[in-house]
């Protein structure tokens, strides 16, 4: 999640979780990396590829953007309680089950692996996960209230905290006999995904992802929300940058290996306008009252593709 305002507009010095990692070393110093090679035969030529990037105007991850391989395994430490909570969630929710009962689930299990529910207290966030139903977008806040019924789609939303590192997925879940219509948001939501996955390698753009996400919800009839995206993802819960869904190809953030984001569109069966629930605050709306699907992966890019985190 991320709204635009709050986040995308923060500038990366502002936001640098390592400002130690952005000084360049002399070619004969050590790499900015940690792995303790010489700079001129680590991440020199990384560098200087980037630069040119940013020479022609791109977008270029800050170094402390890009995950050091023991950054990474932070994260999939993290991920394996994440995938875990998501595992168990997957075997038990049913029809009957309150929403309240999800974020019980995943109070516990997290805690039990050792790890803490990112979302609890997060800018005021009242719960553990976030449960969202129907025509609910993202953010829902589970309730003892919320009891889930045949038919419901529901979108649980899971980010962990373990030992420094964070990790960030969804996955939506039909609870009985789901309208066919909707059931095919739910699976076109899923594919969304491996669709904008197959455009994640190093030296491609974000925008390849988003306009490839973008151009198959289209043609399904659907619309991505343009008003929520998502983010890096790792050292702090939200990293820079903001990733939209509906960019444009070779455009937005240049991928790097070891660079590690959300894809999390949010796909609505009718129009992409949305709003945001005066009472609580959080809980976002179709503004049509039409379904919305979310899934979430958080993803690394690697030297020659990717690798999902979690899922
Ligand atoms: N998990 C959401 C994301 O994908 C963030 C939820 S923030 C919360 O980025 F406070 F609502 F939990
Ligand atoms: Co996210």
């Amino acid at each position: 999640m991320n709204a635009k305002l709050t986040f995308g507009s923060q500038q990366a010095e502002e936001t640098c979780l390592f400002p130690e990692r952005m000084k360049t070393p002399g070619r004969n110093e050590p790499c900015w990396c940690g792995s303790g090679k010489k700079y001129k035969s680590c991440h020199l030529s990384f560098d200087d590829k980037i630069n040119r990037y940013k020479f022609l105007g791109h977008t270029v991850p800050t170094r402390d953007l890009i995950k050091t391989p023991e950054q990474l395994q932070g994260i999939r430490e993290s991920a394996k309680i994440n995938i875990a909570v998501l595992d168990y969630i997957s075997e038990n929710i049913k029809e009957g089950v309150s929403t309240q009962e999800i974020d019980d689930w995943v109070s516990r299990i997290t805690k039990e692996m050792g790890g803490l529910c990112a979302p609890l207290n997060y800018e005021g966030f009242p719960k553990s996960v976030c449960t969202s139903l129907n025509d609910e977008v993202c953010h829902g806040i589970p309730s003892d209230d919320i009891i889930l019924e045949d038919g419901d789609i529901i979108n649980v939303d899971c980010s962990t905290y373990f030992n420094g590192y964070y990790s960030d997925s969804s996955r939506m879940f039909m609870i009985g006999n789901v309208e066919p219509e909707t059931k095919l948001l739910v699976e076109n939501a899923r594919k969304a995904l491996d669709i904008g996955l197959e455009q994640v390698k190093p030296w491609g753009f974000l925008g390849d992802m988003g306009s490839a996400i973008n151009e198959f919800c289209k043609s399904c009839g659907y619309s991505v929300v343009d008003e929520i995206g998502g983010h890096g993802c790792g050292v702090e819960f939200h990293e820079e940058p903001w990733v939209s869904y509906t960019s444009k190809k070779g455009k937005e953030m240049l991928m790097v290996p070891g660079f590690v984001f959300t894809i999390e569109p949010m796909i609505n069966m009718g129009k992409k306008d949305i709003f945001t629930d005066e009472d609580n605050g959080w809980t976002v709306y179709t503004e049509d009252g039409l379904p919305s699907a979310q899934w979430e992966v958080q993803v690394a890019v690697t030297e020659d593709g990717y690798e999902i985190l979690s899922y």
